[in-house]
């Protein structure tokens, strides 16, 4: 199907675009009153994940309410644990938890690279029922987490500040570590093709949690799997996020992705330096600077779109939404962007 607006895949690619394209990480949901009108007439946030209609209807609100040059298909990085047989559950104002968690050798068996168009079903139902809806107005994106980041939930069964349950077991148990990222990793690939062959556009890696590794250590139990899942996909432009690696950036350029997502403790200079022309850079707006009054999010996002320059940028924020920002000022940081152009 022809997108009416492609600046995001343009600007993967390194095409010229008319203006930067701008999508927010966590745009579904969260802060709209019209999501949670739906996410509290559920069970929980699971059922919304998993009925696929719903899941399309909160994807496609950001587009029509606050007008993003991306959709993100409505779903979560723990959907692919939950598929290997850790089952999740979601604890309202809590977040995560995973009641069983990989700790042994024998915990490792129990786990699968499962049927993944069997058992993630509703992820492929909920994209082809957005991309129908969608009708071709703005690319539709998938993800993933990256496997470091579903590892890190997988051991230590909640979110936790230091994740020192998920790094005690790569310094105690190396082996059984990249065992368990293998499976996690192979399974990731598959599930990312399901996706581009039900109909996204693009796809994103999360790694949320890149940042309380070493170099060393990302390397060896982290990037190296991201580096397996973008050379297993080249259907479709592939971005990378990882979160507080900014020790790993130069290492990075060798990836076969597109873009490389910056947080906002990156400096945009200093990456540039690195990526020359071969990537594109995607971010990286603190997420609190959404807190304050509209000519400051103004000043703030010209600021970055200066440093980033007119070309190989999508504008994003550093990292997600939090749930207490003002949809107002949210637009405010969009419309910036969309009038940037204009005045330069
Ligand atoms: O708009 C979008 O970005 C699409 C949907 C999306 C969700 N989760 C929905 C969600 C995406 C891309 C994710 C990814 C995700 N999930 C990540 C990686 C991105 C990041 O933020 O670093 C991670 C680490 C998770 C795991 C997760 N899911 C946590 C830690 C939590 C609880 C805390 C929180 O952030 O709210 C979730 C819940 C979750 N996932 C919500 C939403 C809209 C809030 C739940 C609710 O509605 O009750």
């Amino acid at each position: 199907m022809n997108l009416s607006n492609d600046l995001i895949i343009k600007a993967a690619k390194g095409q010229k675009v008319e203006r930067t394209p701008v999508w927010l990480m966590r745009q579904a949901g969260r802060i709209l009153p019209e999501y949670r009108k739906i996410r509290n007439s559920l069970s929980g946030f699971k059922e919304l994940v998993e009925t696929p209609h719903l899941a399309a209807e909160v994807t496609i609100q950001p587009v029509d309410i606050l007008d993003v040059d991306a959709a993100i298909i409505f779903s979560d990085i723990l959907v692919v644990p939950d598929a290997m047989g850790l089952s999740y559950e979601m604890i309202e104002k809590k977040g995560p938890l995973f009641r069983n968690t990989i700790q042994k050798e024998k915990d490792l068996n129990s786990i699968k690279i499962p049927d993944i168009e069997d058992n993630l079903s509703y992820v492929f139902d909920a994209i082809k029922i957005t991309k129908k809806e969608l009708n071709g107005r703005v690319p539709l994106i998938g993800f993933a987490g990256a496997p470091w980041t579903i590892f890190s939930y997988m051991t230590e069964g909640q979110g936790s500040k230091t994740f020192s349950k998920a790094k005690k077991l790569l310094y105690q148990n190396p082996k059984l570590s990249h065992d368990l990222l293998n499976k996690i990793t192979e399974t990731t690939i598959l599930y990312l093709k399901c996706q581009i062959k039900s109909g996204v556009d693009m796809v994103q890696i999360f790694d949320s949690w890149a940042g309380i590794l070493n170099k060393e250590q990302y390397l060896e139990f982290g990037m190296k799997y991201v580096k397996r899942i973008c050379n297993a996909i080249d259907e479709v432009p592939i971005t990378v996020f990882s979160k507080g690696a900014y020790f790993a950036l130069s290492d990075m350029a060798n990836l076969n992705c597109n873009t490389i997502g910056l947080d906002w403790n990156m400096d945009i200079e200093n990456a540039k330096n690195i990526f020359g022309n071969t990537k594109t850079l995607q971010g990286n707006l603190d997420p609190c600077a959404l807190y304050s009054d509209f000519k400051t999010i103004e000043d703030k996002t010209n600021l970055m779109l200066n440093k980033f320059g007119n070309s190989r940028h999508i504008a994003n924020l550093g990292h997600g939404l939090y749930p207490d920002i003002n949809p107002d000022n949210v637009k405010c940081f969009i419309n910036a962007v969309k009038a940037y152009h204009k005045n330069n």
